[in-house]
């Protein structure tokens, strides 16, 4: 294999599908796709994608899926709970040293300090590739925005939608940028070994306001206690106690343009 190779880790997953894509153009034939299952195997290589087999619950296939990789493109694991999440990534990185992969490209969450899965991950990955030529680059992802438009799109056909968030603002980021900004980061690494990637806050009456004129007609915001809020309470809470507030400006940086903002996904969301 010539050029520089990169192999995306969760390809069959939403960011990393996302990365793959956006990959694919940017790196045409240098772009390799981490899978489970054959079928799947299958459905990239119709898109004329190479893809390798691996499985973060078993090592020794991760190790022979990253030979003559250089850049590992690492998406966390699904998996919550660190007694299962903190092995599959240990395999991970000891799978990319001992295959001589040169730079990882980690896609931690916000608040990776307070979550011991995304915080051992990152010790690992710092500790391990930063030396020797190798590099790491931590993302740490803010929340997606869109699973906040897609719920309340559902709801705003009753002309309403519910939260708990208050006038909270929530300073997430679209998945599209998010993996807009895992692909630059991999092509380029940014100076910076770990970024929090954010993009503007917004309010849940920012949200009504962007659907009514999506969809034109009204939608109203109703403020809920965050047990009537649904699956997204807990996190509509924590907003309107301010602590998903803060923005940053490391996502910009990364994609040399503002992030897409709360209009710009209900835009995308509305059919
Ligand atoms: N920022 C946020 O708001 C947010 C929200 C949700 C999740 N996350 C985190 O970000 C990651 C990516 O998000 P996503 O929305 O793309 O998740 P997703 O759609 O659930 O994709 C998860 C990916 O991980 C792969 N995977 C699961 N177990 C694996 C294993 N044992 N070995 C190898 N691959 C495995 C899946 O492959 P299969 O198709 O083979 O199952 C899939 O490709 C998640 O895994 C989670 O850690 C962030």
């Amino acid at each position: 294999m010539s050029g520089h190779h990169i192999l995306i880790t969760g390809a069959t997953g939403r960011l990393g599908g996302a990365i793959v894509a956006t990959l694919a153009d940017r790196a045409p034939g240098r772009v390799h796709a981490l899978v489970r299952r054959a079928g799947d195997a299958r459905a990239f290589a119709d898109r004329r994608l190479p893809t390798r087999a691996g499985d973060y619950d078993d090592p020794a296939t991760l190790a022979a899926a990253f030979a003559g990789i250089d850049t590992l493109v690492f998406v966390s694991s699904p998996a919550l709970d660190p007694g299962v999440r903190v092995p599959q990534h240990r395999a991970v990185v000891e799978a990319a040293l001992t295959a001589g992969v040169r730079r990882v490209v980690y896609t931690s969450a916000f608040g990776a300090q307070h979550d011991p899965g995304h915080a051992t991950t990152e010790g690992l990955l710092l500790d391990a590739f930063d030396r020797d030529g190798r590099g790491a680059t931590i993302l740490r992802n803010g929340f997606y925005t869109e699973p906040f438009v897609e719920r309340a799109l559902a709801e705003a056909e009753a002309g309403r939608i519910a939260s708990a968030a208050g006038d909270g603002p929530l300073a997430t980021a679209s998945l599209r940028d998010l993996a807009e900004a895992a692909a630059a980061a991999a092509l380029r690494p940014p100076r910076e070994h770990v970024l929090e990637l954010r993009g503007p806050a917004w309010t849940y009456d920012a949200l009504a306001a962007a659907l009514a004129a999506a969809l034109g007609r009204p939608v109203a915001h109703e403020r809920v206690a965050p047990e009537a809020a649904g699956p997204l309470g807990p996190l509509q809470a924590l907003a309107a106690r301010g602590l998903l507030a803060a923005e940053t400006g490391d996502l910009a940086a990364l994609l040399g343009r503002p992030p897409r903002g709360i209009v710009d996904v209900v835009r995308d969301a509305v059919p």
